[in-house]
């Protein structure tokens, strides 16, 4: 159902385009100037392929449904892929005839890319999360009250308040500490990862304010969701791992255990549950500068305080590469 109204909402900006293309026959100018060697159906099939290194770009591969939006191909068209056949256009198109070529290009060829990548993810989903996340993303009714936490509501307010793409993706790839949610990178591929994840987002999470946080848009394809384990603190800060282990040991470990494992004495109380930082997911996200600011910020809607109202930069800094050498790099 779902994915019908996706495809409607894609017909339907079809037709408007259509009529502001009017004036310009984009399809003519394409099949002028472009077809020769993107083939005429924006597959790069072509009478030419066969002579160009590299080849054409095929404008219906999930690649490019990716990687090409707008901006990149009116750029590339204005100005040409320099060391490749693909030349600057700008001195014999006008810019109005750019733009509607480019829009050709996006609505004929790359969607319908994207609306496969959007069957793939809804396969998915209905293999591995449905069970869980129901067919309408509130939560399968078992769910909901079989588990503790229960899955996470995708349409409600809160999920669209604290979730963003990059979250997703990790709690997709490593899971959520002590819940059902288990990783399921040993079991689905990074991209299937990522089409699954804009499946919900597209399907339980747009039309709102908090659609253009989540916008896909030219985030590349497999983005690494491991952060850079090597970044300093912030501010030029350096921690003292001493000072931060007594810091611990009197603010934290009640809450996060003293071996990091998120089971101090005060856990049993606490929904969520305080973070246990020798979960993958910890371990491929919680570097120095996203330690300090957790640290310093606390967590919306969860016990995590905030501490900059108690503690200083350095000792904000102490305490977080305490937590970073203690827990968080693998020994
Ligand atoms: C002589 C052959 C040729 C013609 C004619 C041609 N292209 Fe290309 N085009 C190429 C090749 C080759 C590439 C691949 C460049 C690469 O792989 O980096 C390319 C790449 C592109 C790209 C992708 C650029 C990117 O950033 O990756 C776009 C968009 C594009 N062409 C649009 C057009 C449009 C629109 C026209 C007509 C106005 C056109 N091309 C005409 C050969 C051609
Ligand atoms: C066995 C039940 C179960 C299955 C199967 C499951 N989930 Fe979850 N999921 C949960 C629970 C429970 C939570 C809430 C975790 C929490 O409160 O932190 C959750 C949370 C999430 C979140 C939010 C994580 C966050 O950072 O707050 C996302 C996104 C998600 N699931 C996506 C998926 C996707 C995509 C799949 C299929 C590949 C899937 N889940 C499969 C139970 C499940
Ligand atoms: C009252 C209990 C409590 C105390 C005390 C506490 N935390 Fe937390 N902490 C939590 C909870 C609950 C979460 C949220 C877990 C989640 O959302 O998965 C959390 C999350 C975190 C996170 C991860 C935040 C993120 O963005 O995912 C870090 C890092 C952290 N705490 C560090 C600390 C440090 C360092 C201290 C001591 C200075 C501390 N916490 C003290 C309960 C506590």
């Amino acid at each position: 159902m779902k994915s019908m109204m996706f495809c409607l909402v894609l017909a339907l900006s079809g037709l408007t385009f259509q009529a502001h293309a009017a004036e310009i026959d984009a399809a003519g100018l394409y099949q002028d100037y472009c077809s020769v060697c993107h083939g005429e159906k924006g597959d790069g099939k072509s009478h030419a392929m066969q002579g160009l290194i590299p080849p054409p770009r095929d404008f219906t591969s999930p690649q490019s449904s990716i990687e090409l939006n707008f901006g990149r191909i009116v750029h590339a068209i204005r100005e040409g892929v320099p060391g490749t056949a693909m030349t600057a256009w700008k001195s014999r198109l006008s810019a109005e005839q750019i733009n509607a070529i480019s829009r050709h290009i996006q609505q004929k060829f790359l969607r319908a890319a994207t609306v496969e990548t959007a069957t793939e993810g809804s396969r998915i989903y209905a293999d591995f999360c449905s069970v869980c996340h129901g067919d309408t993303g509130k939560g399968a009714v078992w769910a909901t009250s079989g588990l503790n936490p229960r899955p996470v509501d995708f349409t409600s307010t809160a999920a669209l308040a604290t979730l963003d793409r990059l979250r997703m993706i990790n709690a997709v790839s490593y899971g959520r500490p002590e819940t059902a949610m288990t990783g399921w990178k040993n079991r689905l591929t990074d991209t299937q990862i990522e089409v699954v994840v804009d499946y919900v987002i597209n399907s339980f999470m747009s039309g709102s304010d908090a659609e253009k946080k989540l916008q896909t848009e030219s985030v590349p394809v497999s983005v690494d969701t491991r952060a850079n384990m090597d970044l300093p603190m912030p501010f030029d800060l350096h921690g003292d791992y001493n000072k931060g282990a007594a810091l611990y040991m009197s603010n934290c470990s009640t809450c996060h255990g003293v071996t990091g494992d998120g089971r101090g004495p005060r856990a049993y109380f606490i929904n969520p549950k305080p973070r246990n930082f020798l979960h993958t997911s910890s371990r491929a996200t919680l570097n120095r500068p996203a330690l300090y600011e957790s640290v310093a910020k606390g967590k919306l809607r969860t016990e995590m305080p905030a501490w900059e109202t108690v503690l200083d930069p350095q000792q904000l800094a102490d305490v977080s590469e305490f937590v970073y050498q203690q827990f968080i790099r693998e020994k």
